[in-house]
């Protein structure tokens, strides 16, 4: 997408963190922006901090795990503005706990899915049929680099993450088979200073002092929500697939990869 300038974008977990960095950051580009959270008082809050900026916002309590409240999130943003053109899935949730440690937390799973995958699909049928119609819109759905790795102890968060990942590439294939010139994007973020991840005076007094300082490390690099606005704005100008935070999530991934292909090399292939 070239022109942003008047266009409507859209953004669950809008009112914290990077999603409402990325709201800034489309409100600056001049476009009107939705804001969908289930915090009503961060809504409240980011609204007004749009409004302060000059900008068309708008904001509703929206939990994108329930189909009915993102069908209102639809008819709001068409009530309001008449189309919608950038659409961030971007509301997550983990849980779960440890796989090994029987018995595996149902309900946790249950609603990282609900909300990571389904919260995604609930945002598609609603969106995407005006963005086709449009021919001219950008998805970007948020996963992690816990979708593109698979780290101990994450409980649901990597696999619901690892959908995302893997539905939005299936996305992407099937619109450019399609001729489609809405664009998509996952973006897959290490760690980013938002609510989500503890600075290390927040951690509770429990933690243990290994833990407490791979967590100091890892707020240490970690990048600013602001900082990742701005690339998830440069991937829908240059419709850029992949949006990563952190050059340290390749050689992870490679090592993955080279663990696949070592089994295969130790097994053999059938073909
Ligand atoms: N911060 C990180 O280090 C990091 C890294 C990788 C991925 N992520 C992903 O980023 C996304 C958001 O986190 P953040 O760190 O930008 O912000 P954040 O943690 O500061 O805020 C998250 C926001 O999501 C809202 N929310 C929670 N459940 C919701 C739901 N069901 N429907 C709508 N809104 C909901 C909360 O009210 C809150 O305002 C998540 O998908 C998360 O998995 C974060």
């Amino acid at each position: 997408m070239d022109r942003l300038q008047g266009k409507v974008a859209v953004v669950t977990a809008g009112a914290s963190g990077m999603g409402l960095a990325m709201a800034r950051r489309f409100a600056a580009e001049g476009m009107k922006v939705v804001i969908a959270d289930i915090d009503d008082e961060a809504i409240d809050a980011s609204v007004a901090d749009l409004h302060g900026a000059g900008a068309d916002a708008v904001g509703l309590h929206t939990d994108v795990s329930d189909a009915a409240a993102v069908g209102a999130l639809k008819d709001l943003t068409y009530e309001r503005y008449g189309a919608a053109h950038v659409v961030c899935s971007h509301a997550g949730a983990g849980g779960g706990g440890r796989i090994s440690a029987p018995p595996v937390d149902l309900a946790g799973w249950h609603r990282a899915f609900d909300v990571c995958v389904f919260g995604m699909l609930n945002l598609l049928n609603e969106f995407l049929p005006g963005l086709l119609a449009q021919d001219d819109g950008h998805v970007v759905t948020t996963s992690s680099r816990q979708g593109l790795i698979a780290d101990a102890g994450l409980g649901a968060y990597s696999p619901a993450k690892a959908a995302v990942v893997t539905a939005t590439e299936m996305l992407s294939a099937e619109l450019r088979a399609a001729g489609s010139k809405v664009g998509v994007s996952v973006l897959c973020p290490g760690g980013v200073r938002t609510k989500t991840l503890p600075s290390p005076d927040q951690l509770a007094v429990s933690v243990d002092d290994r833990r407490r300082q791979i967590m100091a490390q890892r707020y240490a690099e970690a990048a600013e929500p602001d900082e990742v606005a701005e690339l998830v704005l440069s991937a829908i100008r240059e419709k850029r697939l992949y949006v990563l935070t952190h050059a340290e999530t390749i050689p992870w991934m490679q090592a993955r990869f080279d663990a696949i292909k070592s089994d295969l090399s130790a097994l053999g292939a059938i073909r």
